[in-house]
């Protein structure tokens, strides 16, 4: 919960919400039910970190993994920076340590994530994390954003194709 206005100050941003799933905050009583949220469903199936910038002890960003797929061994990565800390190699950092993480501690086979066509940045962290293009092209529906029809491309990597 210390942590709540740093979360509210990109949370709230719609630049960075852009391309989420979600809207931005309107009030920090947002970012506190999200935080309150986060903790109670918290269980050793999470895999959420805050991304902290060691100059100034500040969370600016998150990683997680949105979908666990036990069965055939697959997660679903997505993630958020503060705008301020941008184009800096920060994700692409945060998020080879998770692949690490995900491959060789908690022994998963494969890792996907996907971005809305149209969302370089993103794209372009997969790439230099060695992500690799599925040629697969879903199109959703966003809920929450009044059911804005959508489409987004999925890239993957499997644990024999690092390094
Ligand atoms: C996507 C996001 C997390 C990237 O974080 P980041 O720390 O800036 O990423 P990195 O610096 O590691 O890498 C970004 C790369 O994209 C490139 N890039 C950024 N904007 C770009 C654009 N509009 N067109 C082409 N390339 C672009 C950068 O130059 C950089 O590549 P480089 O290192 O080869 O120069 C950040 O932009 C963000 O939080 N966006 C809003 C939320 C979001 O879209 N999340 C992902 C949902 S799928």
């Amino acid at each position: 919960m210390n942590d709540l206005d740093y979360l509210f100050e990109y949370a709230s941003n719609k630049d960075i919400t852009e391309h989420l799933t979600r809207n931005p905050h309107k009030n920090k009583e947002e970012t506190r039910l999200l935080l309150q949220n986060l903790f109670t469903k918290y269980d050793e199936s999470t895999f959420r970190w805050g991304i902290v910038f060691k100059e100034n002890n500040k969370l600016i960003g998150s990683i997680d993994v949105v979908r666990l797929d036990k069965a055939n061994e697959t997660a679903e990565i997505g993630y958020v920076l503060n705008s301020a800390y941008h184009n800096q190699g920060i994700m692409s950092e945060a998020f080879k340590g998770v692949i690490n993480y995900l491959f060789n501690e908690v022994n998963l086979k494969e890792i996907c994530a996907c971005f809305e066509l149209g969302n370089e940045a993103s794209k372009h962290v997969m790439e230099k994390c060695g992500l690799k293009s599925k040629n697969l092209i879903k199109k959703k529906v966003l809920p929450l954003k009044n059911n804005k029809i959508t489409y987004v491309s999925y890239y993957s990597i499997k644990k024999h194709e690092t390094y």
